[in-house]
């Protein structure tokens, strides 16, 4: 596996692997890995000849007040774990690289309608923030493939809808949530918990799985199954941020006439943000 830092050695990686005929899948990561990054590097390698893997903490996604100085960095470990999946090259770019200008004087990438509400409502910029520098990451590897986790299910349709808006020459793959035995959704923020509140947080998959029952059962007032399934977090021991059931594609609200769903929610365990979603098709 080769480690490259600079923008111009992966540049002419890339050129080389081109120049004879090979696939290339990304992998876009802010480090700390865990067995859910992994799951995207194994369905890159299948989708691809070479997988590159970016690690990097992204400062336009954080809010002021959220995690960005104390925000994980594993970079042995996370190196050594990609190594043995066979990643043919990790890049890790500075801050200066990605943002030579400083984030005051940086372009960015809007992707408005389906950025509002859910986490894009709770953190205002954060997928401008998203957007801005997958595109650049994008136009940096030049994929065939990117791999992109349904655990983040807005993010996801986030770059769906910019790749297709913006004619971006990237398949954009999704793949599905890995979870502890619990059904806890891996997540680098459930290392900020203990023991016990691991197991609370068990709570928020159980009620997305109790939400997709009721809906397959025929229950149809969705106000009234959020509000219950609200009120079942905040007995569990967390306090919700939102629980919603959206069309699956636009991320709009649910209607009577909608058939693909998501179940989108999260929630607060002491000060760590928690979010989970679940698909469920209803007829
Ligand atoms: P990060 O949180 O490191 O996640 C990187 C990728 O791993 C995302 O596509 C995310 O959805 C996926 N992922 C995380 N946990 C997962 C799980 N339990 N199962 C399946 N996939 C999982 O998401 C980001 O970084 C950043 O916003 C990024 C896209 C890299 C842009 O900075």
């Amino acid at each position: 596996m080769q480690a490259i830092t600079e923008i111009k050695s992966l540049r002419s990686q890339i050129k080389a692997w081109r120049q004879a005929g090979l696939s290339v899948a990304l992998v876009p990561t802010m480090g700390n890995l865990h067995q859910g990054h992994f799951s995207l590097v194994e369905k890159a390698k299948n989708m691809a000849d070479k997988v590159v893997v970016s690690i990097f903490v992204n400062p336009m996604q954080f809010g002021v007040n959220e995690d960005l100085d104390n925000y994980p960095r594993t970079l042995t470990a996370d190196k050594q774990g990609l190594a043995e999946l066979g990643t043919d090259i990790v890049f890790t770019p500075s801050v200066e690289a990605i943002y030579p200008n400083g984030l005051g004087a940086q372009s960015f990438v809007d992707v408005p309608d389906i950025s509002m509400g859910y986490c894009g409502g709770s953190r205002p910029g954060h997928f401008r923030g998203v957007a801005t520098v997958v595109t650049k990451l994008f136009n940096l590897v030049q994929p065939d493939f990117a791999c992109f986790g349904e655990k983040d299910f807005q993010q996801l349709q986030v770059i769906k809808t910019m790749t297709r808006d913006l004619s971006i020459p990237v398949e954009v793959i999704g793949v599905a949530t890995s979870r502890e035995v619990s059904g806890l959704a891996m997540s680098s923020r459930n290392g900020y918990l203990s023991a016990e509140q691991k197991e609370t947080a068990t709570i928020l998959f159980k009620t997305l799985n109790w939400c997709a029952e009721q809906l397959t059962n025929g229950e149809r007032d969705f106000i009234s199954v959020c509000e219950q399934a609200k009120q079942q977090l905040q007995d569990g021991g967390l306090k919700p941020d939102y629980f919603e059931i959206a069309q699956r594609d636009t991320l709009i609200k649910a209607t009577l006439n909608d058939n693909n769903l998501v179940i989108l929610t999260a929630a607060y365990l002491g000060s760590v943000r928690l979010i989970d979603n679940l698909q469920v098709d209803i007829t």
